[in-house]
């Protein structure tokens, strides 16, 4: 059995978002979970830095919309992660981070999702303060994506240890647009969480706390959310 199908095993194609601030952890420690869990990491962020890259006309409308800190229309959005979960590695499951982020988000998630409901909703929880210190510290290859913290010993030379490629503050990653950022979840996306917990659907995780410790408490929710009783 490989590593792969033993997680699949422990962690049978789970479906699930994670909610929280900018900064407090999604995409770390979306990554990882995927990654045992043997199911696509879906970054709405991720997908958009993407077409910004590759100079697509999603990439090219949504760029000025992203370093302003603002968010991309509910009709972009939904379109971009209804194609994403109709791919067949999204058929054993998937980890949603960055979607949803407003009400109309969730609306048209549900519809997408109805014939194969979320198993499990996390609030990843982290203060303003902490947020801030992570987002002001984010370096990201420009090449891969991968996230590092600025003072991380894999990129002490400049470079990427994955892929070779330059580790940049990301651009919305400035005071202003992640002051804009922060005022946005509170307007648009916090009210989710009081949606997701009206439906049963909601677990609340401390992200503060080394890497490996948020992980360990993710895991154990997951756990739970995705093991059938005997
Ligand atoms: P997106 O890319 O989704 O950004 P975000 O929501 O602002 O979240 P972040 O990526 O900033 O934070 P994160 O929680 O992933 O933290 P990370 O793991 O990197 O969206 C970007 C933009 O795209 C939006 O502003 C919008 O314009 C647009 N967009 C995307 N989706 C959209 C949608 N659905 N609708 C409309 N517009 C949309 O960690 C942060 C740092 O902390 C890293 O350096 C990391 O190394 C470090 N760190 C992580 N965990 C720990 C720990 N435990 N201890 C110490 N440091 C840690
Ligand atoms: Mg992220």
């Amino acid at each position: 059995m490989t590593f792969d199908d033993e997680a699949a095993t422990a962690h049978p194609g789970v479906r699930m978002l994670l909610l929280g601030r900018q900064g407090a952890g999604k995409g770390t420690q979306a990554t990882r979970l995927a990654q045992l869990c043997g199911v696509p990491h879906i970054s709405t962020g991720d997908m958009l830095r993407a077409a910004v890259r590759d100079g697509t006309p999603l990439g090219l409308r949504a760029k000025q919309i992203m370093d302003a800190g603002d968010l991309v229309p509910d009709e972009v959005m939904v379109g971009i992660v209804d194609d994403r979960l109709h791919l067949p590695d999204a058929d054993r499951g998937w980890i949603l981070d960055g979607f949803p982020r407003t009400v109309g988000q969730a609306v048209a998630l549900a519809d997408i999702t109805a014939r194969r409901p979320l198993d499990v909703v996390v609030d990843l929880v982290v203060d303003n303060a902490v947020v801030i210190e992570r987002i002001s510290t984010r370096r990201t290859c420009d090449g891969c994506g991968t996230v590092y913290r600025a003072d991380d010993a894999a990129i002490a030379d400049g470079t990427c240890a994955k892929c070779g490629g330059t580790p940049r503050q990301r651009d919305d990653d400035q005071p202003e647009a992640i002051s804009r950022r922060l005022v946005l979840y509170e307007r648009e996306t916090a009210p989710l969480v009081d949606h997701y917990r009206d439906v049963g659907l909601l677990e609340t995780v401390d992200g503060l706390g080394t890497e490996d410790e948020v992980f360990a408490r993710l895991l154990a929710v997951v756990d739970a959310r995705t093991t059938t009783p005997s």
